[in-house]
């Protein structure tokens, strides 16, 4: 089994009499990039802070890099890197002084600093605002520079509160392609988001959480076949009798729900598989069909987004 890299274990958090976290259990991969996923309100931020021992959890307990967060939250200090959801006021500092400044909170030595500094202002595409006021950089450079300084000493789990909000599409892009590279680098990205599409782009593990309560969570390909109850797959052929032979070739395949003509287009014959099996299976398939000798045409799954699953699936616990 994979090594779990953050773990939580029925964690409450309660505010007074309310309950914003309520009995959460979440499993991050290492070396995954886990898109914590729900609406506003739903204890995202809560369980960030109780992951990065800011708050203390009601009940339950939480592992960072097997580290408890109750027991021993300075090892989980060190272990992670944090962006809050707010920039913070540290705007009337330069930019190396900032990270000059964060470098030195983690007791980086003064002549290791620079060339860190360096480094990770190359790293984040911000060299050539090195001497600019942090007030005066865009909101996305403000973020970049904000994840920068969580890569400070080199944690191995970044947790990021809503890195993507508030961006303009480029700059969502960026920071997406950023996550991406850190994770290339062998860190485990674990963030927050409640814009679906940051998810569906670049995440292998995705939680949803909603009223305090994870509703779902695994890999992209589990959720999807979680969620999921089938696929439907499409295969275009030349004519009726291709058509025929598809039909023949499936009928009794493992997963196959059911099988059916849809209208011709544009003279082509069409063949809709429902399906219920994983994409080894859908590759299986398309395997089974080529070894029957049909020339295929095409062969495409409609994929139904995450945003039209969540919306699903969020629908189901309110009602
Ligand atoms: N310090 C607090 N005191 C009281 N209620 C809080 C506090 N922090 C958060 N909440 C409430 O807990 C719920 C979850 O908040 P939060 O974790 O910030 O959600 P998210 O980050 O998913 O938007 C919200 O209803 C919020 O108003
Ligand atoms: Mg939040």
């Amino acid at each position: 089994m994979t090594d779990m890299i953050i773990v939580t274990k029925d964690l409450v958090k309660q505010f007074g009499k309310f309950t914003a976290v309520n009995g959460l259990s979440l499993q991050v991969p290492a070396g995954s990039i886990y898109g914590f996923v729900g609406p506003n309100g739903a204890g995202k931020t809560t369980t960030m802070r109780m992951l990065t021992t800011l708050t203390r959890p009601t009940h339950g307990e939480a592992w960072v890099a097997g580290h408890s967060v109750t027991a021993d939250p300075r090892a989980v200090r060190r272990a992670i890197g944090y962006m809050p959801d707010e920039f913070g006021v540290y705007d009337d500092m330069r930019v190396w002084e900032y990270l000059d400044f964060f470098a030195a909170c983690y007791d980086i030595p003064e002549n290791q600093r620079k060339p860190l500094i360096s480094d990770l202002l190359e790293l984040v595409d911000l060299t050539h605002r090195r001497d600019d006021m942090v007030d005066k950089l865009s909101r996305g450079m403000k973020q970049r520079l904000s994840l920068a300084r969580t890569l400070a000493h080199d944690p191995s789990v970044l947790i990021l509160d809503e890195p993507a909000s508030g961006l303009d599409p480029r700059a969502r892009v960026e920071i997406r392609e950023l996550l991406v590279e850190l994770s290339k680098m062998g860190k485990t990205i674990f963030f927050s988001t409640h814009i679906l599409a940051d998810v569906s782009e670049i995440c292998t593990h995705i939680g949803i959480i909603e009223a305090g309560q994870m509703i779902a969570q695994g890999s992209m390909n589990d959720m999807r076949a979680q969620l999921q109850p089938h696929r439907e797959i499409t295969v275009t052929v030349k004519d009726s009798d291709a058509a025929a032979l598809v039909r023949s070739t499936l009928e009794s395949f493992p997963g196959v729900i059911g099988i059916k003509d849809l209208e011709p287009k544009g003279g082509r014959s069409l063949v809709r598989i429902d399906y219920s099996g994983d994409d080894d299976g859908v590759a299986a398939m398309s395997g089974a069909i080529n070894g029957a000798g049909i020339a295929v045409l095409g062969f495409n799954e409609e994929t139904k987004d995450l945003e039209a699953i969540f919306m699903r699936v969020t629908k189901g616990i309110v009602t």
